[in-house]
């Protein structure tokens, strides 16, 4: 499929999903939602694909939220479909993405843009970027799941005062929080999410995919994630790649691993 608003590269096992529209601070109106769900999906079932890097391009915006100019015309229906449609076509997808995904923050993310680097399973930031939810400026709250990621990766504390405030926090207090995980020089950005997703793909993918929905079902309700754990963990010793990461621990080499 041809893209409009996003570019996307493959080298190595990685997929490389950039944000284009940087006239517009990369911000996401349908088309780019849409897209992305599109990218994320052949993403997810595409074999050469080990893990995803999600940036924004040109240094100024890694996502500066969803695209205020479609909100106008929106009234309650319109707003929770909105909502829920793009949590469950995007965000969700992301987040319960069978594939690692890195979110490489080079610039603003924010409302939507904070919340689709959440929905990613890490986070790394430049030392410029900026994040916030001022969705309360223009009388919304976050829609993206906001709400409930953003208490989860900085306590409920923070949480409340960025979203009731509005105002946006720079990359040191963001890794001060946990909001990020790293923070690199701007030309560095690339190459420190590349070293994570490279070390990333040595590790056996069924596991990552189990690893992630393991840790995912504790955030979900009524879901007991010890349980889920344990099923999972008991499902890795099925894979042929237990057996080789043992048969290589045991003969001191190198797991190749197959994802099988
Ligand atoms: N939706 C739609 N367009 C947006 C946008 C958004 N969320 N964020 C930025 N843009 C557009 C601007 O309208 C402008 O377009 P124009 O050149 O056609 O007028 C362009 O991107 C550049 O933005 P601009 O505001 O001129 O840049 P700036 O450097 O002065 O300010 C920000 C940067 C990020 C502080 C500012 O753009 C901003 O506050 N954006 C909205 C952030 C927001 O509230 N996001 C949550 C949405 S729920």
């Amino acid at each position: 499929m041809e893209f409009q608003n996003l570019l996307i590269t493959n080298q190595d096992r990685i997929q490389y999903i950039t944000i284009n529209r940087e006239s517009k601070l990369n911000a996401l109106n349908k088309a780019t939602l849409a897209e992305l769900h599109t990218a994320f999906f052949d993403a997810f079932n595409n074999p050469a694909v080990g893990g995803i890097i999600l940036t924004g391009a040109g240094a100024k915006a890694f996502v500066a939220g969803a695209d205020i100019s479609e909100f106008a015309d929106l009234a309650v229906d319109g707003g929770t479909a909105l909502a829920r449609n793009n949590q469950i076509e995007v965000f969700d997808q992301i987040a319960n993405g069978s594939k690692p995904v890195l979110a490489a923050i080079n610039g603003f993310a924010l409302g939507g843009g904070l919340e689709l680097a959440m929905a990613c399973h890490i986070r790394v930031a430049a030392e410029t970027a900026k994040m916030g939810t001022p969705e309360v400026t223009l009388g919304l709250i976050p829609g993206y799941g906001g709400t409930q990621r953003l208490p989860q990766l900085v306590g409920k504390g923070k949480a409340l005062e960025m979203i009731l405030t509005g105002d946006m926090i720079n990359a040191a207090d963001a890794l001060y929080y946990g909001l990020v995980t790293h923070v690199v020089a701007p030309d560095a950005l690339l190459e420190k999410a590349e070293e994570l997703m490279k070390k990333i793909l040595l590790r056996a993918p069924l596991a990552l995919a189990a690893a992630i929905r393991s840790v995912n079902s504790g955030f979900n309700d009524g879901v007991n994630g010890f349980e889920t754990e344990i099923e999972e963990f008991g499902k890795c010793f099925g894979t042929e790649d237990f057996k080789e990461g043992v048969a290589a621990f045991l003969g001191k080499r190198k797991a190749e691993f197959k994802g099988k």
